[in-house]
């Protein structure tokens, strides 16, 4: 028999102006060109919480580097489906539903922030797989977490065959050392911070390359955050080129990493 449920749980639904900031300035520089190589790209904002207004900045954002793309937020409780529809516009629509992602064709784009934290690590796994099997071809996921205002941030990036990279975002000020972006680590890699897991590694030997980089403070956190990069790089798949990597992505406080290097490790 088929059930009509949509797929999940309503969790709570904190969300805040200009919080997804960064994330949204990484899906723009990097899935513009996949973006504007479809003519009507869909895209789709799962769990946009308690007011539409993430969803809302993702579709102005989107609008600028690809005019023709349609964002629908989807949330999980009808609460703030109903509360989402007054602010519907042309190419922006609000929906009930879940992780089955109830929409009338394939999305080329599914951005998932501060859903999957809520749910234990095994079922983060089953949706990221069911998120991807929803995808248009050559379409992605963008799945992460970030604090409060937005200023700490992590996710990952996947495709139709699985996850492909891992990206951690700060505001420079907003954290003492590299590994305070732990906390903000997607579900499948936060209980995986820990001695003999890889991610536990990478962060380490961040922290030890921005303690390296010290000397180069008095420039400020931004030459510093770019000199670390360069030297965590040295022995970590950091991704060196745009539109993944560059000093033009490190500047922003950001790096993106090969996933398969901080996949939890294996025979767990
Ligand atoms: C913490 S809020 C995040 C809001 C926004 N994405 C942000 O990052 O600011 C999480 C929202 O996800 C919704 N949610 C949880 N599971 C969901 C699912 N399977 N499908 C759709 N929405 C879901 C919850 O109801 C909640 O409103």
């Amino acid at each position: 028999m088929r059930s009509r449920r949509p797929v999940g749980e309503i969790t709570r639904g904190t969300t805040g102006h200009n919080r997804l900031r960064r994330s949204d300035r990484w899906i723009t520089a990097v899935h513009g060109p996949l973006l504007r190589s479809a003519g009507r790209p869909l895209v789709v904002d799962l769990g946009y919480g308690a007011s539409h207004t993430t969803t809302l900045e993702l579709f102005l954002r989107l609008r600028r580097v690809c005019p023709g793309a349609e964002v629908v937020g989807i949330e999980i409780d009808p609460a703030r489906v109903a509360a989402a529809k007054p602010y519907e516009t042309e190419g922006l629509t609000f929906r009930l539903g879940g992780f089955e992602l109830p929409v009338d064709r394939p999305p080329l784009l599914v951005r998932a922030f501060n859903v999957l934290r809520q749910y234990g690590e095994a079922q983060a796994w089953d949706y990221w797989d069911l998120l991807r099997s929803r995808l248009a071809p050559g379409g992605v996921v963008v799945e992460g977490t970030c604090s409060e205002v937005g200023h700490r941030a992590a996710w990952a990036g996947l495709d139709a065959s699985g996850p492909r990279t891992l990206t951690l975002s700060a505001r420079f000020g907003a954290f003492e050392r590299p590994s305070d972006l732990a906390e903000r680590l997607p579900k499948t890699l936060i209980h995986r911070n820990v001695p003999g897991e890889p991610v536990h590694a990478f962060l380490r030997d961040f922290d030890r390359a921005w303690a390296v980089s010290a000397p180069l403070a008095p420039h400020g956190a931004r030459q510093r955050w770019i000199a670390a990069v360069e030297a965590l790089a040295a022995a970590w798949p950091v991704h060196r080129r745009p539109p993944l990597g560059g000093r033009g992505r490190w500047r922003l406080g950001e790096v993106t990493v090969a996933w398969d290097a901080v996949a939890p490790a294996r025979g767990e």
